[in-house]
């Protein structure tokens, strides 16, 4: 059983990575019902919440049915995140997770996100302060160290879990690797493998497909996997990692017009919750990856992706299905 506090999850849970403008309401939406067993909201900024600043605080909205879930911050001054994370805490999500991954030059050479990666004292003061001040579990979710000189994870894993971090989800890659090469599960597998190590050890990086999940997990024995680019426009990733994994068949791809539904739902809830210009907006990297696979779907993908009028995006979906589908 995979537990964080009060959650508790069968063997061996896929999370749904947090991902800014992406894991939001209508999204989570889609990937819960294709079986994610653990979503998180997109990083929220601290100063912001403190700040009282309306577009992050619709940041934290949770739905019952979204459960289990947690929420999750950055920024770089300690006062300020322990702040927001009783505001956080008063949302009551299942967990408060604290970003010390992101590699964001403007978030990170200021010293939050990956920036934390560069001053480990602080970042288990921050965390250690962050887990006295709220009554839900804190987790942490980090990459390899700040570069390839300072691949400091396995000392970061002790250190947080002493402080009482309850679960920590690692993006095989260093900061300076931003999302370029091949992530590396090898230090992933030896923080999992270290016997000091009690706490879920989540695993990440690179996972688009049902035989890479496997892999992943028989080779480094990870507690939990966390998945994200490739859920955009595959939300139902999840369906087909646990079909593969209960049953050892890789289920037969969404025909074209199943998909064309599949968007059209999802641009229909898009909209619901962001409105018209960002609830289009923000679809666009998503139909991009729906329809990745089309033959001579170039001048069609383009048209789709910078229409900035409904009906006329509704009607290039129904232009999909007639020509593809
Ligand atoms: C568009 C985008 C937004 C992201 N936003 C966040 C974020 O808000 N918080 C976070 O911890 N990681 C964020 N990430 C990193 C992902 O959670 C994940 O660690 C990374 O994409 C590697 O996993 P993957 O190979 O499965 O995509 C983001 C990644 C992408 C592509």
């Amino acid at each position: 059983m995979f537990k964080i506090g009060k959650i508790e999850i069968p063997d061996t849970p896929l999370l749904l990575a947090p991902m800014e403008d992406m894991t939001e309401p209508s999204f989570r939406s889609l990937c819960k019902h294709y079986g994610a067993d653990l979503m998180y909201t997109e990083f929220v900024a601290s100063e912001a919440l403190i700040r009282n600043i309306e577009k992050s605080f619709k940041k934290l909205q949770i739905l019952e049915e979204e459960r289990p879930i947690g929420i999750q911050i950055y920024g770089h001054n300690i006062n300020a995140m322990v702040e927001s994370a009783k505001i956080v805490a008063e949302v009551k999500p299942d967990l408060l997770d604290i970003n010390f991954g992101c590699p964001v030059k403007k978030i990170a050479t200021r010293g939050a996100g990956a920036g934390m990666l560069r001053d480990i004292p602080k970042m288990i003061k921050m965390s250690s302060e962050i887990v006295k001040a709220v009554n839900i579990p804190v987790t942490v979710k980090t990459r390899l160290g700040w570069d390839a000189e300072s691949l400091h994870i396995e000392e970061i894993a002790e250190k947080l879990q002493d402080v009482g971090i309850q679960a920590l989800a690692i993006h095989g890659r260093t900061r300076n690797q931003f999302y370029k090469g091949e992530a590396d599960w090898t230090l992933i597998g030896k923080v999992k493998n270290n016997a000091r190590i009690k706490i879920p050890i989540i695993g990440n990086g690179d996972i688009d497909s049902p035989q890479k999940a496997k892999l992943m997990l028989d080779r480094y024995g990870v507690d939990a996997l966390m998945i994200g680019r490739a859920t955009i426009g595959r939300p139902y990733i999840f369906k087909e990692i646990k079909h593969f994994f209960n049953t050892g068949e890789i289920l037969e791809e969404l025909s074209v017009n199943e998909k064309v539904e599949l968007s059209k739902l999802h641009f229909s809830k898009s909209l619901e919750w962001k409105g018209d210009k960002r609830g289009i907006f923000e679809m666009r990297r998503h139909f991009s990856n729906y329809f990745k696979s089309l033959y001579d779907f170039k001048s069609t993908r383009i048209k789709l992706v910078t229409s900035t009028d409904i009906a006329e995006i509704y009607s290039i979906l129904d232009k999909i299905a007639e020509k593809w589908g």
